[in-house]
């Protein structure tokens, strides 16, 4: 096993460092940059039925849901469609609005999560076509769906996902601009430019993989911690909340990510000299609204750390530490801005001695109820 892990420590560290590559796999002949269109192989839509469909239903669970979130900023953006993202294990128990013009999307690492399974199953019974983004092919979900796009991020080992969850944000923002496109709500030049952007992304994670040292006088700060909470807005909302799901999985320390705008509304009780506040406070519409919450967690004596874009010197002299990752458009910024929290956690964790790539109590994929 030791082989496998290529020189690294371990299978999880191994797997944040193959992103940039697992992301150009990913993309891969799907962006076709002149006709500012994609090709989403094994997940055909037609424009008939992309006009049809009046409302996409994402079910996911843990990693997955949070790129579902993500995946929910985009398709809104883009595709200019109703989008609802639930938890595979409350949607399959409920009395859920589904018909035919409704288009269930799962979204699974392993395809076998027996909740999301579930989910799929009943969203078929009330009529709804289902379609898949998978990292396994040929497993149980993609097997029950009518088109599945793969994630092509390889094998993942380690129990907390990483670059299953870049190249799951990818899948998405492919099938947004594919949708755009087919509804008309995206331009050709439009089109082509995100997906140039997307193209440029490899590149950006590259640098940022290289930034790995600047977390670690963070992770010696969170390592003592007993709480860490995590804020985000817009599209880095759920960034906040993957960045606390990793940090409690590997390290044990009580983690919350929170819309940033909800701060003021409860987690600012918790605010004192001990509380590290992880802001992810890159360039993007609201960005000024966090810089505020920036201020206010410092007023109160809070420490704050924040992932910027690179040359933004205000936003990192609000922080104790700043993180810089590089500009990407906000639907893309979550590819970015997730690494420094991967490592975060990772660098957390392995202070802390725990065993990161088989943490307790979890696994890594939950083929029961
Ligand atoms: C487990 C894993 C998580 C994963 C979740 C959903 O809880 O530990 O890392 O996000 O299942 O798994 P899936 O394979 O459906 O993406």
């Amino acid at each position: 096993v030791a082989a496998e892990k290529e020189g690294h420590k371990h299978f999880m560290h191994k797997e944040i460092h193959e992103q940039p590559r697992a992301l150009v796999d990913t993309v891969r002949g799907r962006t076709l940059l002149e006709e500012g269109d994609v090709a989403l192989d094994g997940l055909e839509l037609s424009a008939d039925e992309a006009q049809r469909i009046s409302r996409l239903v994402i079910v996911a669970c843990g990693t997955s849901w949070h790129a579902g979130l993500c995946g929910r900023y985009m398709m809104e953006t883009l595709a200019r469609l109703p989008v609802e993202v639930e938890l595979a294990s409350e949607f399959r128990y409920r009395d859920p609005i589904v018909d035919e013009r409704t288009l269930c999307l799962a979204i699974s690492q392993s395809g076998e999560t027996a909740d999301t399974l579930a989910a799929v199953k009943e969203a078929k019974r009330r009529g709804a076509r289902a379609v898949s983004i998978c990292n396994v092919v040929g497993s149980a979900i993609p097997r029950e769906c009518s088109g599945t796009l793969y994630t092509r991020a390889g094998p993942e080992i380690g129990v907390a996902s990483t670059k299953a969850f870049t190249t799951q944000l990818a899948c998405l923002f492919l099938l947004a601009v594919k949708l755009g496109r087919l509804r008309g709500t995206l331009s050709m030049e439009a089109a082509r430019s995100h997906l140039s952007a997307l193209r440029q992304l490899p590149a950006w994670m590259e640098q940022v993989v290289r930034q790995e040292p600047a977390v670690l006088p963070v992770a010696k700060r969170c390592a003592q911690a007993r709480d860490v909470l995590f804020l985000g807005r817009g599209s880095q909302y759920p960034v906040a909340l993957e960045g606390a799901l990793k940090l409690k999985e590997i390290s044990y320390i009580h983690a919350e990510g929170y819309a940033a705008g909800e701060m003021k509304h409860g987690p600012i009780a918790l605010v004192d000299e001990n509380l590290p506040v992880i802001v992810l406070a890159t360039r993007e519409p609201a960005y000024e609204k966090t810089l505020g919450n920036m201020e206010e967690v410092r007023a109160r004596g809070g420490q704050v750390y924040a992932v910027v874009s690179e040359g933004d010197v205000h936003a990192a002299s609000l922080a104790q530490v700043a993180l810089t990752v590089p500009e990407a458009p906000p639907l893309l910024a979550p590819l970015l801005s997730i690494l420094p929290l991967q490592f975060l956690a990772y660098h957390v964790a392995d202070l802390k001695g725990t065993d990161v790539d088989q943490p307790r109590n979890l696994a890594k994929s939950v083929t029961v109820e």
